[in-house]
């Protein structure tokens, strides 16, 4: 089984190949190709690649490659985990956006769609290589924004792309924990877009927990969740929200608290990453125990200024250990061994959310197995949610029009129409803004 890695120069790939090691079973991935366009970054991650395997007898083979043809041919897992415009182009997305009085951050609002814009081009042309050199491959999306990236590269792919994101599970995870339940025992009822879902329910045995929850302020509070929307929002919602939606709920005071920190996400990533690929090209240098050092910093840091708007203190522990690379190995398990089971996914709709049309990417618990991955039937949501989900799905197909078109005025739209950007003007000036700071939006006219 070959599985190729898009991105493959990526602070987060040993993440991945350290599952894959645990994985010892008949038909697991034996070999690995690494893809990216920088050199460097391959051989920096490779070093660390290569001190995990050193202890595993069966370890899978590592190559890399700057030839995206070369790495796609033959493969029959894709994953695509790539940064259009580096960890530099993250920190302009916030920058552009503060500046304006509007959120910058990765995936959501403004800056989510300025790397949007940049990423669907280059997505694209990914998923055609892909439908030409690898037609019988299955694409894992990690890529960022990673719902709208999905919905993208779904247009030539169909079914065979299937966006995952780690934050669903943590979520059903720190529920099902305060709750004493087995997260592997419970449903997750949980549904929307991609960093823009809510948990409605938790059944165990058929019978929903999520009451008990609600009803118990001690417990409520004292998780993530709980902490970061406080306990009287989280009961007038009847649903504990996905985290990102705190810059939804909060959205002033993250806003200013973005503006105000010394450095945005984006920017520190930068730095605390260039530190580590310069460390790699020391020839001595111990590459897991840096790798390591610097991950541990980064997951503690995770989403610090929303934390700290709403007092939450710092993560627990059982937080701290991500968990998207057991997302990715349980999914290419069920869709290569046939091994049946349920993920929360970025999938077509295909009927399960009925306010959206059945071609847009949603992210729902899926039953997974050897013919991919199906959305299962779920609860309408409230009209409130339904309103945000709607909302930015529109923004989502004006960016895929502009990617498809060049359409300026589409982009234009894109961000004028997005609910936490709060005029038609402030849209103009983010467009102007980021073309001029992005060479990746050259195409827009
Ligand atoms: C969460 C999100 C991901 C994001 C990751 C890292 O897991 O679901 O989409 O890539 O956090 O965030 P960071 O700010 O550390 O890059
Ligand atoms: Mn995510």
């Amino acid at each position: 089984m070959k599985l190729t890695i898009l991105g493959g120069g990526g602070f987060r790939v040993p993440l991945v190949y350290g599952a894959l090691l645990t994985d010892h079973a008949e038909g697991r991935v034996t070999e690995v190709v690494l893809h990216d366009l920088d050199d460097g970054r391959l051989h920096a991650v490779a070093r660390v690649l290569a001190e995990q395997a050193s202890t595993v007898a069966d370890a899978p083979t590592v190559t890399a490659t700057t030839d995206l043809d070369e790495a796609l041919r033959g493969a029959d897992f894709v994953f695509s985990a790539i940064r259009v415009g580096g960890l530099e182009g993250r920190a302009n997305d916030e920058r552009v956006a503060l500046a304006e009085g509007v959120l910058g951050q990765e995936t959501v609002g403004a800056g989510g769609i300025a790397y949007g814009l940049r990423t669907v081009p280059v997505a694209v042309d990914i998923a055609r290589r892909v439908a030409r050199l690898a037609p019988d491959a299955w694409v894992i999306n990690f890529t960022n924004p990673a719902g709208l990236v999905t919905e993208a590269m779904s247009r030539h792919l169909g079914d065979r792309v299937i966006g995952i994101c780690d934050s669903p599970v943590g979520l059903g995870r720190r529920i099902a924990r305060v709750l004493g339940a087995n997260p592997r025992e419970a449903f997750i009822d949980y549904v929307g877009l991609n960093h823009l879902g809510w948990v409605r329910g938790l059944r165990v045995a058929g019978r929903d927990e999520l009451p008990r929850l609600l009803a118990d302020s001690d417990l409520l509070g004292s998780f993530e969740e709980g902490k970061l929307f406080g306990v009287d929002w989280l009961r007038s919602l009847g649903a504990i929200p996905n985290e990102y939606l705190h810059y939804y709920y909060f959205n002033r005071e993250t806003v200013r608290a973005y503006q105000q920190a010394e450095k945005t996400r984006g920017a520190f990533l930068r730095d605390q990453q260039a530190r580590f690929y310069e460390e790699m090209r020391r020839p001595d240098a111990a590459a897991l125990t840096a790798w390591d050092r610097t991950r541990a910093e980064r997951e503690a840091t995770y989403m610090a200024e929303n934390r700290e708007t709403a007092g939450a203190g710092d993560r627990d522990a059982d937080d701290l250990s991500g968990g998207y690379e057991k997302v990715a190995l349980a999914l290419m398990r069920a869709i290569a061994r046939d091994e049946r089971t349920t993920l929360i996914l970025n999938v077509r709709n295909q009927g399960a959310l009925s306010v959206l049309d059945s071609d847009a990417v949603i992210e729902v618990p899926c039953l997974v197995d050897a013919n991919g991955a199906h959305p299962v039937a779920v609860a309408p949501l409230p009209e409130h949610a339904t309103g945000l989900v709607c909302a930015v799905k529109g923004v989502e197909r004006e960016v895929l029009a502009a990617a498809a078109s060049g359409s300026r005025a589409s982009a234009v739209k894109a961000f004028a129409l997005h609910p936490l950007v709060d005029s038609v003007n402030v849209a103009r000036r983010l467009v102007e803004g980021y073309t001029a700071v992005h060479p990746g939006l050259a195409y827009l006219r």
